[in-house]
Formats: C-alpha cells, structure tokens, sequence
C-alpha cells in the first residue's frame, strides 16, 4: 500500500521504516528535503533524502517529497508533525489530496513555556477534532499519540500485555486502523476504543501524565495496562 507521511522527523522515520520492512510503499515529506533533523539530547537524524537514499539502496520503495507530494500520492496518510502546525500543514498539503482519505493523527498540540512543554490547547478541544471539523470528508483517526515512536513502530520492545487507544468517527476507517494497521502490520493485540473523535481530547491530555513518567522513570519505552475487576 502507498502510505503517505506528513512529516519527516523521529516519528515519521521510525514508523516509515517500520511500514516499509512490512513491504509498503512509503513517502515522507519535508519542507526542506536536505536539512538533518537536529533532535537534541536524541541526537541527528537524517533528512528526508537521506532517510530516502538509505532506504532505497536497501531495495525498498521509499521516496521523500513535499506535503502536498505526499498527500496527493498516499492512499492512507500520517499526520506526524507537530501538532500545533498540523492543521496548517495539512491545510498546505490540500483539502482535495486528503478526501476520501484515512488520516492517522498521532501528533500532540506541544507548547513550550521556560522549556517545559505543555499543551499549547486542550480540555474544550483537541487537534483530533480539529482535523476532523476541518476536513470533513476525510476519516480522521486518534491513536498511537500516547507512546513514544519507538513503542509506536515496535510494541514489543515493552514485556507484557499493555494497550493501544484509538478513536474516530467513521466504524470502517477505525476498524481498518485497528485491525490492519495496528494489530496486523504493527503487532499492537491490545486496541481499546473510546468511541468517536472527541475522545481524542483525552488522548492527547495523556501527554501531561506521559511527560511526567517519562522523568520519573528515566526511560520512553514505557505504556499504560488498563485493568478492570
Ligand atoms: N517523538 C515521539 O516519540 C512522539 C511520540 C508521540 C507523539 N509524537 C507526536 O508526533 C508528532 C511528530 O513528532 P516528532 O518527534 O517526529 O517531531 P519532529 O522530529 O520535531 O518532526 C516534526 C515534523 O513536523 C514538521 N513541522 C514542525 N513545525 C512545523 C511548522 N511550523 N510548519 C510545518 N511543519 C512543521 C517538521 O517539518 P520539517 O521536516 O519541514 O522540519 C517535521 O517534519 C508531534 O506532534 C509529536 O507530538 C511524537
């Protein structure tokens, strides 16, 4: 299948090489196809060509080329930017190139005041919704926001059974997300669904509680059980 990625940083890297070792066709996509991605503290990760060139001499069917490119080509698209661009972004790439389409957004809506990050919005909206409110014709799907990119694209570099959320409003579009996309090409057994896309507001309000795992346990590769009596 040809997955189009908006975006091309760490997420959008790691899960493209995922998608591509499960024999898809894969674009990222860049407003500058040439420039590293400086990750700080995580190090520099290639840019688009480079992440593209890596790949494809590797035989795979990897390619890298503007949001609009990557929109228009994809036939199921990532959103994998930052969130509080996304919508701007997405608006770029072309209402009529995401039509029709399923549109995984796993991007948080990050600000940053003094260097710690928070919510730039959140509680009475969410970028999921958003999305969905803007591009009404396109089935907007909420998950994989709430694990770091490497527990995204590998779940199981974490033991034990733990879960996956999602949420959407069209049944299809969700039911294919999970059951293909997730379960079968990503390996998540464990997809719980809230329901329609407003859940994506508690989604992404998990960032807070992410963050704050994140530095208490020293380690991204973490995710939540959900238990029941
Ligand atoms: N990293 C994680 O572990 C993780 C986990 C869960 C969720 N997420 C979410 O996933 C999304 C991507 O995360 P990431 O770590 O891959 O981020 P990243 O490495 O910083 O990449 C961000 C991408 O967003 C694009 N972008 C940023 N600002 C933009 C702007 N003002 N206008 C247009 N494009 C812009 C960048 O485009 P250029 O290539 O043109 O610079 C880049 O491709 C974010 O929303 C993040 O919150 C990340």
């Amino acid at each position: 299948m040809r997955i189009g990625i908006i975006g091309a940083g760490q997420v959008a890297q790691s899960l493209g090489t995922r998608l591509l070792e499960l024999g898809n066709e894969v674009m990222i996509s860049s407003r500058d196809l040439s420039k590293p991605k400086d990750k700080g503290r995580w190090g520099i990760l290639p840019s688009a060509a480079g992440w593209k060139d890596e790949h494809e001499i590797k035989g795979k069917k990897a390619s890298a080329g503007s949001f609009r490119q990557a929109a228009e080509w994809g036939e199921v698209l990532i959103n994998c930017t930052e969130g509080t661009a996304s919508l701007q972004v997405l608006r770029d790439a072309g209402e009529e190139n995401l039509k029709g389409k399923i549109l995984i957004d796993l991007a948080n809506p990050i600000g940053r005041t003094e260097g710690k990050a928070h919510l730039a919005f959140c509680n009475t909206v969410s970028l999921g919704e958003m999305l969905q409110a803007e591009f009404k014709e396109t089935l907007v799907v909420k998950t994989l926001n709430t694990v770091s990119a490497e527990v995204m694209a590998n779940p199981r570099v974490i033991r034990g059974r733990h879960d996956m959320l999602i949420a959407g409003n069209d049944y299809k579009a969700k039911s294919w997300v999970k059951d293909v996309f997730l379960r079968k090409w990503l390996g998540w057994k464990n997809v719980i669904d809230l329901g329609d896309i407003r859940a994506s507001r508690s989604l992404e309000m998990y960032l807070m509680l992410w963050l704050s795992l994140w530095e208490r346990l020293q380690t991204t590769n973490f995710n939540i059980r959900i238990v029941t009596e």
